[in-house]
C-alpha cells in the first residue's frame, strides 16, 4: 500500500482535487490523505464544495485561515510538516499556485518525500504575481509535473526542467466541467431567483491580488462594470477578499442595484450561470477556461494570462483594466463581437487529465 498526501486549501484545488481523488480511490494499493490548510474556511469557500462532489471531509483540516503571505505560507508549512512526520506518506499531490500550493511543496521536499504537482508549467512571466512564484518555486522541486497544455510543457522544456519528468496529462478542470458540470442542479437555478434572462446578463468575478489591492484598478473595473450594468444586468458573485476591499474603501455603498452582488456559489450553480451568460468578465484563471468549456465569450481584466491559447482562439479578451472607459469600452467590443471561433478539442486534453495522472502515480509508487 502506498500513501499519497494531497495539499488543498483554496477554492479552486477542491474542484480539481475532487476528480483525481475519485480516480485515486480506483486504485487498489492507492491510499490517499487528503490535508486541508483551512486557507479558505467560509462555508460557501470550502464546505459547499466538498458537499456538492460527494467528497470525504479532510483526514487533517490545518485551519490555518487568512494572514500576510509570510505568516500564512510560514503556518503551513509547519503543520504540514508535523503530519508529514506522522503520516509518513510515499508522495505528495499539489494543486496550483497558491500559498497552499507552496507549502504543501516546501513541507515535502524538505522531507525527501516526491512530490508532483498538477497544473505545472503554467506562466504568465510577471513576478510580481504571488501566484507566479509559488508556481515557478513549486515547479522548481517536483518530481513529476502533470501540465495541462503544450504551452505549459514548452515553458517547462524552456527552462531547463528535465523533460522525464513533464507529463502532458491535459487539464483537470476539463474533467471537472465535463464530470460535474453536465449535471444540472435540482434547485431553481440562480438566474431564474434573480430574474436574468439567458444570454442576456453579463457574469463577473474579481479576486486578484492584483486588481483588489490597487485602487486605481478597482474603481476602473467596478466603475466600468456599473457603467456596463446600466444597459445589461452584471451579476458578481463576490469573492471574500473583494467584498472586504469594497466595503473597507466605501466602494460598496456607491454601486447600482443593476450590479447585482451576490454569495460565492456552488459549482454547479455557478456552471449554470457561466453557460446562460452573454459574457463573462473574470480575473479567475479557472473560469477562463470554463468559459471556452461552455462556450461563452470571455473578457480578462488582466495584463496577461496563463492560458494564451484561448486569446489565440479568439474567445477570450485580455482587457487591462487602467481606466473606467477603457473597461466600458473593451466589454462593449466583446458583447458586439460575432461567436466565429470554434473549439480546438486538443487544448486540454480529452477529458482524461486524472485517469492519466493516476496512472503515471500507480506506476511510480506500486510498479515492481
Ligand atoms: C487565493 C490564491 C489565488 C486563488 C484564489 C482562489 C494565494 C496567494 N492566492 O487568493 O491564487 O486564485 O485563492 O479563490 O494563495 N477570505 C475570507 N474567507 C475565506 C477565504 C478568504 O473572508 O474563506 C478573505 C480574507 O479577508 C482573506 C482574503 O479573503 O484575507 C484573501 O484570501 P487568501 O486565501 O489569502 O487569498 P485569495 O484572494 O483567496
Ligand atoms: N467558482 C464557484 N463559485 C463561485 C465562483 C467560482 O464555484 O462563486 C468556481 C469556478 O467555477 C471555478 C473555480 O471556482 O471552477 C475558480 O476559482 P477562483 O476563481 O476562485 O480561482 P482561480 O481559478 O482564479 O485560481
Amino acid at each position: 500500500m502506498a500513501t499519497i498526501a494531497t495539499i488543498v486549501g483554496a477554492r479552486p484545488q477542491f474542484i480539481k482535487a475532487a476528480v483525481v481523488s475519485r480516480e485515486i480511490g480506483n486504485i487498489r494499493g492507492l491510499d490517499e490523505i487528503l490535508i486541508h490548510t483551512g486557507q479558505h474556511y467560509d462555508e460557501t469557500m470550502s464546505k459547499v464544495f466538498f458537499d456538492e462532489f460527494e467528497m470525504a471531509a479532510p483526514d487533517f483540516n490545518l485551519e490555518i485561515g487568512s494572514a500576510g503571505h509570510g505568516a500564512q505560507t510560514g503556518r503551513m508549512l509547519e503543520a504540514i510538516e508535523a503530519v508529514f512526520i506522522e503520516c509518513k506518506p510515499d508522495l505528495t499531490l499539489i494543486y496550483g499556485d497558491t500559498n497552499s500550493t507552496l507549502a504543501g511543496a516546501l513541507a515535502a521536499v524538505k522531507l525527501h518525500i516526491p512530490l508532483a504537482h498538477v497544473e505545472a508549467g503554467l506562466r504568465s512571466f510577471n513576478r510580481n504575481m504571488p501566484e507566479e512564484v509559488n508556481r515557478v518555486v513549486a515547479d522548481c522541486v517536483a518530481d513529476l509535473l502533470f501540465v495541462p497544455t503544450t504551452t505549459a510543457a514548452d515553458n517547462l522544456l524552456r527552462e531547463g526542467v528535465d523533460p522525464t519528468k513533464i507529463h502532458a496529462v491535459g487539464d483537470v478542470m476539463y474533467d471537472a466541467a465535463l464530470q460535474f458540470g453536465e449535471r444540472s442542479s435540482s434547485k431553481q437555478s440562480v438566474a431564474d431567483v434573480l430574474g436574468l434572462k439567458s444570454r442576456d446578463y453579463v457574469l463577473a468575478t474579481i479576486h486578484r491580488a492584483e486588481n483588489t489591492d490597487h485602487a486605481d484598478r478597482l474603481n476602473a473595473i467596478f466603475g466600468g462594470l456599473s457603467d456596463i450594468s446600466a444597459e445589461l444586468p452584471v451579476v458578481l458573485p463576490l469573492h471574500p477578499r473583494t467584498r472586504k476591499v469594497l466595503v473597507d474603501s466605501g466602494l460598496e455603498t456607491q454601486l447600482p442595484a443593476s450590479l447585482i452582488r451576490i454569495e460565492p456559489v456552488s459549482y454547479q450553480a455557478m456552471v449554470e450561470l457561466e453557460r446562460e451568460a452573454r459574457l463573462i468578465v473574470t480575473d479567475s484563471g479557472g473560469i477562463q477556461k470554463e468559459a471556452y468549456f461552455h462556450r461563452t465569450r470571455c473578457v480578462t481584466l488582466r495584463n496577461e494570462t496563463e492560458w494564451p491559447e484561448l486569446i489565440a482562439l479568439g474567445c477570450n479578451h485580455l482587457l487591462p483594466p487602467r481606466d473606467r472607459q477603457a473597461v466600458v469600452s473593451g466589454i462593449r467590443h466583446a458583447l458586439a463581437a460575432v461567436d466565429d471561433w470554434s473549439p480546438d478539442a486538443t487544448l486540454f486534453g480529452g477529458g482524461q487529465a486524472s485517469r492519466r495522472i493516476v496512472e503515471v502515480l500507480e506506476h511510480r509508487l506500486l510498479a515492481p
